[in-house]
């Protein structure tokens, strides 16, 4: 099993004229593999995610899903910064709903419901809303609600980037125990070059106008992974590496208008 996008190309069409946000992006993903996106912001991350998921048709190349154009039976979860949950549902139906979809009966959906809400810490909050719990809850019932619907292909746009520093630790833990637990191939979006770094397999790094890769990278780091890892010189070699290629860019953002 593995995902594929082939010279990818987005280009919108702005009061300003025309914007390419993608060009020719390519890049392979295989089964199980964990792989990060990392980008400076407007580099056109977002963008890509929507293509690979299908909600943005692409203005050229093509993904595929093992060698094909991928159709309504491929399952992909989606997790984004915020916004994932229905306000109107409990945790643990927010949790179920990805069942509900595929007409698990309800009995079994809250019972598999309540068991991944344990996995991520909240089996005390199954029955509260959304807007009573910290962002930092909503993400962890957002990452146990993508696993619990078991795709084929987890995306996720920078799940992560709302939370304050000691809480972004805890959930990456989390989510690669979770992840560890029930392999997935995930393609994961960050800007932040250190959680790529930690999180990742592989880190393919993008710039921007336009939005392309600039390199493919193997992490050199074993599995599990742990807090200690964050000091383990490789990380720090590979943190800086990118960084280099990327700092220019960053730089001149902040003084062009
Ligand atoms: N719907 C849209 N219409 C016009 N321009 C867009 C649209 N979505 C994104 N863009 C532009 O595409 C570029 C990439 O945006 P985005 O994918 O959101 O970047 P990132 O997620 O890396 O911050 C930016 O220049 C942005 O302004
Ligand atoms: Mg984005």
């Amino acid at each position: 099993m593995f995902f594929e996008c082939l010279n990818l190309r987005k280009s919108f069409t702005t009061r300003n004229g025309p914007i390419l946000a993608l060009r020719d992006v390519t890049f392979r993903a295989e089964r199980e593999e964990f792989l990060c996106i990392v980008g400076p912001s407007g580099c056109g991350k977002t963008t890509l995610l929507k293509v690979l998921a299908g909600l943005l048709e692409p203005s050229g190349g093509r993904v595929s899903f093992n060698g094909a154009v991928p159709d309504s039976s491929l399952r992909a979860a989606l997790v984004f910064q915020e916004h994932g949950l229905f306000p109107w549902m409990t945790l643990l139906d927010n949790v179920a709903f990805g069942l509900e979809m595929r007409k698990v009966p309800k009995r079994e959906r809250r019972a598999r419901a309540r068991e991944f809400l344990g996995k991520v810490g909240l089996d005390a909050f199954a029955r509260n809303y959304p807007h009573e719990l910290s962002v930092g809850m909503r993400q962890r019932a957002n990452i146990a609600r993508a696993f619990l619907a078991d795709p084929q292909i987890l995306l996720m746009d920078e799940p992560l980037g709302a939370l304050d520093a000691q809480t972004k630790v805890v959930l990456q833990e989390e989510l690669l125990r979770i992840w560890k637990e029930h392999r997935k191939l995930v393609v994961y979006i960050t800007h932040d070059i250190r959680e790529a770094v930690l999180l990742g397999d592989r880190v393919l790094v993008m710039s921007g106008h336009p939005g392309r890769i600039r390199e493919q990278l193997d992490v050199p780091l074993s599995r599990p992974r742990n807090l200690t890892d964050a000091a383990d010189p490789a990380v720090n070699e590979l943190v800086q590496h990118i960084w280099q290629m990327l700092r220019e860019e960053v730089r001149n953002a902040l003084w062009v208008k």
